[in-house]
């Protein structure tokens, strides 16, 4: 029996190591093959376009994770879906290794939203976001981003959770809004669906206009 654990336990190891190694691509092979994906999430991973996610200083294990789940459609994006099918395993950590190296850019303020005279301003959305973010709202069930997002946005990188400071709020918008319709469903055990299906989109806009002021 003991013997079987101590197998069970050295596979594992083994499996888990190389896995590791594997994650670690080569950031200069990365950086030629990323070529292609320089267009929409730039040349250092600091997206121009406010809809295209930001890719610098994103954990290698999060931006392989997600590379896979366009390929194998747990993810759905008409544009990414087709730039990652001929991806291999290998292109994908070399990449992931690039991008995760790159220092990510910090963002202007919100404009204010002048159409509607009842918008909060970017202000009071900020600090709105703030306490979100730390506190959560508990007998909402809404759970405190920085439990597993980290003080800074930085997120987990054994545990794949991304980092998120920087972000541009646009895209942070969009998806947390297709976190809450089920549109993104790919998280490990829906546990951001069922945070953002008891926000609001008030919240959903003040926690990220909070997330993408954090550096
Ligand atoms: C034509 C524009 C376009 C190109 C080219 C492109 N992407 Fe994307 N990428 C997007 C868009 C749009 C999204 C957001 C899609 C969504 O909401 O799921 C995205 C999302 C991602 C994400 C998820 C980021 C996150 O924070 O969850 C990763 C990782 C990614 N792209 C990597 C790449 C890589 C690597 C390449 C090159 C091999 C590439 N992209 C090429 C448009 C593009
Ligand atoms: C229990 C852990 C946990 C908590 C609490 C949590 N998240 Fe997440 N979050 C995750 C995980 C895991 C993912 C990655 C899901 C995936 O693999 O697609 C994620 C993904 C995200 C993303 C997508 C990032 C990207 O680049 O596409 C955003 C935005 C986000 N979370 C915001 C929040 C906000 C805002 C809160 C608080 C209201 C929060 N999260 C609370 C675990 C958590």
């Amino acid at each position: 029996m003991k013997k079987r654990l101590q197998a069970v336990l050295f596979a594992f190891a083994l499996t888990s190591t190389s896995a590791i190694l594997h994650a670690e691509g080569s950031i200069d092979a990365g950086k030629e093959k990323a070529a292609l994906c320089f267009s929409c999430h730039g040349e250092n991973g600091n997206s121009v376009v406010s809809t295209f996610p930001k890719l610098a200083q994103q954990n290698t294990s999060y931006l392989i994770k997600q590379l896979q789940a366009y390929k194998n459609g747990a993810r759905k994006n008409a544009m990414m879906s087709a730039v990652v099918t001929h991806l291999s395993d290998e292109d994908m950590s070399d990449i992931a290794a690039y991008f995760s190296d790159q220092e990510i850019s910090a963002n202007q303020l919100p404009l204010e939203d002048d159409e509607d005279d009842n918008a909060k301003t970017v202000k009071d959305l900020i600090s709105q976001g703030i306490d979100l973010y730390r506190n959560g709202d508990l007998p909402r069930e809404v759970s405190a981003c920085i439990a597993c997002h980290g003080p800074f946005g930085e997120g987990n990188k054994p545990a794949s959770f991304p980092s998120i400071k920087s972000q541009h709020a646009e895209y942070l918008i969009q998806t947390l809004k297709d976190f809450k319709s089920g549109a993104r469903s790919n998280n490990p055990e829906n546990m951001m669906h069922m945070i953002a299906k008891k926000m609001t989109d008030e919240e959903i806009k003040a926690v990220s206009y909070h997330i993408s002021m954090k550096k």
